[in-house]
């Protein structure tokens, strides 16, 4: 295990009916708030209404960014920080999935600094300072309730960058699962796919002797199992989306899981490059690039890889070669996608091949990704090529 440190500043508040609280939260950071939230959502199940009559009875005056978009824009997080400037806000509510979430947090790193927010994106600035925000989660996913990520779409350029700091992570953070049971399947199944991935880009390393990681990464893992296809049939089943919603927060809330592990993380950068050129949603991309990272770099280590068959899939070993309950596992992650109605190949969403080199040149323009192998430009258009 490597040395680490930890640290998570978020406090979350979980349970049924936990958005009554939203109100007395959000006052302890003044009395001014920017509501940030999605495409309409919020406003179909009746939440809006619920965090403004909260905000006003606590004597919070509310200005508003909706229209925040999935894969949000760099523009939208631009027009967020004016607002805030011009009308000196102090606090930003994100009402949403990962995506309002993080445009909050661009917003809010954007404010106290005096250059442009992208420069944090771009790695050209560190952020020093943000203004507090809080969120009100509807969609179990990426964890961005409870970390410091955020990722952004500079749309005019095609790049998505994710900026990471420890002044972004929400100061609250309402997890109530039955605002989620409006979530649709498909982007049940994406938001499934994410956080399993999250797990998997921590638990698929060279580090040894932790145990201790190797066994939470594969808990969270059988409990998306079981929960997703539960929510999946039954939107408004309580138990698979508090199971779901508590998945999503643990599998990427700044390592948790993983303290003194190396982590990868290669696969959310050739997925970030789809999404950044085709707009498609972050866990179908996921989805199908992730088996085909495992095929290409299983050989690494592969006892981790027949670990993962055995105690996730229940793999029997019996008689077989390493390689063969190494390949079991993956196929298994693959049908599983597949079985939740998570795509398997670009085609299915698409993409050529006509962008596969300028995709991957983009992926490593900071250097060659992941740990667990590192890939340069070549690997990484091979993984896409495999995902045809
Ligand atoms: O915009 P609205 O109308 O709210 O609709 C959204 C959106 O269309 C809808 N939705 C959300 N909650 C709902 C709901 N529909 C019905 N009922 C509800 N309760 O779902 C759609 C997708 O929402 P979005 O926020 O885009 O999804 P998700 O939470 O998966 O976020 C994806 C974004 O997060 C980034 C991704 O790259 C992507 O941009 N990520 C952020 C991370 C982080 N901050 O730590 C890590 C991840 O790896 C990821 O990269
Ligand atoms: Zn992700």
């Amino acid at each position: 295990m490597n040395n680490f440190e930890f640290l998570n500043p978020t406090k979350i508040i979980f349970g049924e009916g936990t958005v009554e609280q939203v109100g007395k939260e959000a006052a302890a950071f003044g009395d001014k708030a920017l509501l940030v939230y999605g495409g309409g959502s919020i406003k179909k199940t009746g939440l809006y209404d619920k965090v403004t009559r909260q905000l006003a009875d606590n004597g919070i005056e509310v200005f508003e960014l909706g229209g925040i978009e999935p894969n949000p824009r760099l523009a939208t997080v631009r027009k967020g920080i004016d607002i805030c400037r011009a009308n000196g806000i102090g606090f930003i509510l994100a009402v949403g999935g990962g995506s309002v979430i993080d445009a909050a947090k661009g917003i809010a790193a954007g404010v106290p600094y005096e250059g442009d927010v992208w420069d944090f994106y771009v790695r050209k600035a560190t952020c020093k300072a943000a203004l507090p925000l809080g969120s009100v989660l509807t969609l179990s996913a990426t964890g961005s309730e409870m970390n410091g990520g955020s990722v952004v779409t500079n749309w005019e350029e095609n790049l998505k960058l994710a900026h990471l700091s420890i002044h972004t992570y929400p100061k609250f953070s309402i997890l109530d699962p039955t605002l989620t049971y409006t979530v649709p399947a498909d982007q049940t199944a994406y938001g499934s796919v994410d956080m399993m991935t999250h797990v998997f880009e921590q638990y698929f390393s060279h580090t040894a002797d932790t145990p201790l990681q190797e066994r939470l990464c594969e808990s969270i893992l059988k409990t998306v199992i079981e929960n997703a296809p539960k929510a999946i049939a039954n939107p408004e089943d309580y138990a698979a989306r508090a199971n779901l919603m508590l998945c999503g927060t643990y599998a990427l809330n700044g390592g948790m899981i993983s303290v003194g592990v190396a982590n990868d993380w290669a696969s959310h950068g050739i997925e970030h490059e789809l999404s950044a050129i085709y707009d498609i949603p972050h866990g179908a991309g996921l989805s199908i690039v992730y088996p085909n990272w495992m095929k290409y770099v299983y050989k690494e280590r592969i006892e981790r890889f027949v670990q993962f068959a055995v105690r996730v899939w229940d793999v029997d070993p019996a008689g077989k070669s390493d390689e063969e309950i190494a390949l079991e596992g993956i196929q298994a992650t693959r049908d599983f996608f597949t079985r939740i109605g998570a795509p398997a190949t670009l085609a299915e969403v698409g993409i050529g091949d006509d962008r596969l080199a300028e995709m991957a040149a983009k992926a490593v323009q900071f250097g060659p990704l992941g740990h667990f192998k590192r890939l340069n430009q070549e690997d990484v258009e091979r993984i896409y090529r495999l995902s045809l």
